[in-house]
């Protein structure tokens, strides 16, 4: 089902080159499970610091600004800064943008007030801060997640942080701890696609029950994080030492600018040519709804039913629930004046044939009831759409010679499989890039298991584009 390692869909062979160097553990978070700093909150969708390093020394040294349109927690613009780059993160999740802004801070905290203010904490009982002025500010879609216990420690915590924590940076760290245990205490396990509730919480609908084998104590749970980022703190005064011992600061760190928003509205702001390299990851298109599966987070963070709605359709369309943005796209490249440079990039979409034939095979397997979904066509074809979109502004941005380095996963459908590397790479050239190699892992990624039923295994390419500006 995979294609063959050369297999071109439009035009003359692209490179696909098996890269002995990468390995799941490498282009995911879990290489920096047990890193300080990188390690305190799970962000599953990350990659890893070790291989922003690995990409960086390869395609450095630091030169123009570095740039991940798709920043997630950050791990590019930070690791990037600490080796001297000027580099920027445009990210949508509050989450991604809370926890990148989190690490930044870390590097200006001071650990003996850090210290002084978990203090009180490590009393029994809690200090007196419990009151019903800061119960969880629970989203529809959270109700029920903690037990009783957990809700009121979290309510009792959160007022803690809001009177004790005077320093607004500590504060945010001190938040990050609760954040980063919130499924840990739940009824919720983030389940690739969903949210899955355990029978406890009374919201299971599915037929069959399940039970986390463990639903932990807030308290323990808070307290052990936030003793393990004092250790941090303590030991490893700069993240950057501890990324690159070798280097121990001895460059200066670059710049570093978070911004929140949609890079679809936020990259056809930036100047022309003004980015050496860009180095990012978009979502993938499996149906990942990261409003859903940080809903806990999302709730935790101040966001209302009304934002989590309007934040799952200014996603990257990768959900079934996503609306096509070709209109909203439209009206907003012509307001810019540059309606003909967004009628290019639909067309470079559209036209490619390999993925028309895909959308074909996807849309007839819906009207025959075959997909899981009736909206999947809709979804693989916004997703093209709207990655292409991105793909012609990092065409513009990038300057002569610079390169955009992209991870991305193949994805199968009722056991087709749709070759996304192939796919945007071929976009990529129609575009203005050069297609220098795309590295597979040696090894793929199984499929779902319900695919896996119905079509047997076959693995899934994961890959990382490199697209070259002439
Ligand atoms: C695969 S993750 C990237 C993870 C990142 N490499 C890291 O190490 O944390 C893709 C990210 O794109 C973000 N995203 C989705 N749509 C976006 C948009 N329109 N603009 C900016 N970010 C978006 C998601 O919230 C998610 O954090």
């Amino acid at each position: 089902l995979s294609p063959p390692a050369t297999e071109c869909l439009t035009g003359p062979p692209l490179p696909v080159r098996p890269d002995p160097r990468l390995d799941r553990r490498l282009v995911s978070f879990q290489a920096d499970r047990d890193r300080p700093f990188f390690s305190w909150f799970k962000y599953k969708e990350a990659f890893s610091a070790d291989l922003v390093r690995l990409l960086l020394e390869e395609y450095g040294p630091p030169g123009g600004r570095l740039l991940d349109p798709f920043a997630g927690v950050g791990t590019t613009p930070l690791v990037a800064s600490a080796l001297g780059w000027d580099a920027v993160g445009i990210e949508l999740l509050p989450v991604g943008c809370f926890v990148a802004t989190c690490r930044r801070a870390a590097l200006h905290i001071d650990p003996a007030e850090f210290r002084r203010c978990l203090r009180p904490l490590e009393n029994d009982p809690w200090p007196d801060t419990i009151d019903q002025a800061a119960p969880y500010p629970h989203l529809t879609i959270t109700q029920g997640a903690f037990p009783p216990a957990a809700e009121q420690a979290i309510a009792s915590y959160r007022a803690y942080c809001a009177r004790r924590v005077p320093d607004p940076g500590l504060r945010d760290l001190y938040h990050l701890a609760a954040l980063s245990v919130l499924e840990d205490v739940s009824y919720t396990r983030k389940d690739g696609q969903y949210l899955r509730w355990d029978e406890r919480s009374r919201r299971t609908k599915g037929r069959r029950a399940f039970r986390k084998p463990r639903v932990e104590d807030f308290r323990s749970a808070v307290l052990a994080k936030l003793r393990r980022m004092l250790d941090d703190l303590e030991s490893t005064p700069f993240p950057e030492n501890e990324l690159f011992p070798q280097r121990k600061t001895s460059s200066r760190p670059g710049a570093l600018d978070l911004i929140q928003g949609s890079c679809l509205d936020l990259l056809p702001q930036f100047p022309a040519r003004s980015v050496g390299l860009v180095l990012t990851s978009p979502p993938y298109c499996n149906r990942y709804d990261y409003t859903r599966t940080y809903a806990l987070e999302l709730a935790y963070l101040g966001c209302s039913d009304t934002d989590v709605k309007q934040l799952r359709q200014a996603m990257l369309s990768c959900t079934v629930e996503n609306r096509a943005k070709r209109d909203a796209l439209n009206g907003f490249y012509s307001r810019l004046g540059r309606a003909a440079d967004y009628r290019r990039a639909l067309r470079a979409a559209d036209a490619h044939s390999a993925l028309r034939e895909s959308l074909a095979f996807l849309r007839a397997e819906a009207s025959a009831g075959r997909l899981n979904n009736p909206h999947i066509p809709r979804m693989v074809e916004n997703y093209f759409v709207e990655i292409t979109v991105v793909l012609m502004e990092l065409a513009r941005l990038l300057t002569p010679g610079g390169r955009a380095i992209m991870v991305n996963d193949n994805v199968r459908y009722a056991g087709r499989e749709i070759a996304v590397d192939l796919i945007l790479s071929d976009i990529a050239s129609t575009l203005g890039f050069e297609v220098e190699t795309i590295s597979a892992l040696p090894r793929g990624k199984g499929n779902s298991s319900q695919q896996m039923g119905r079509h047997g295994r076959a693995e899934l390419r994961k890959s990382i584009c490199i697209w070259r500006r002439p």
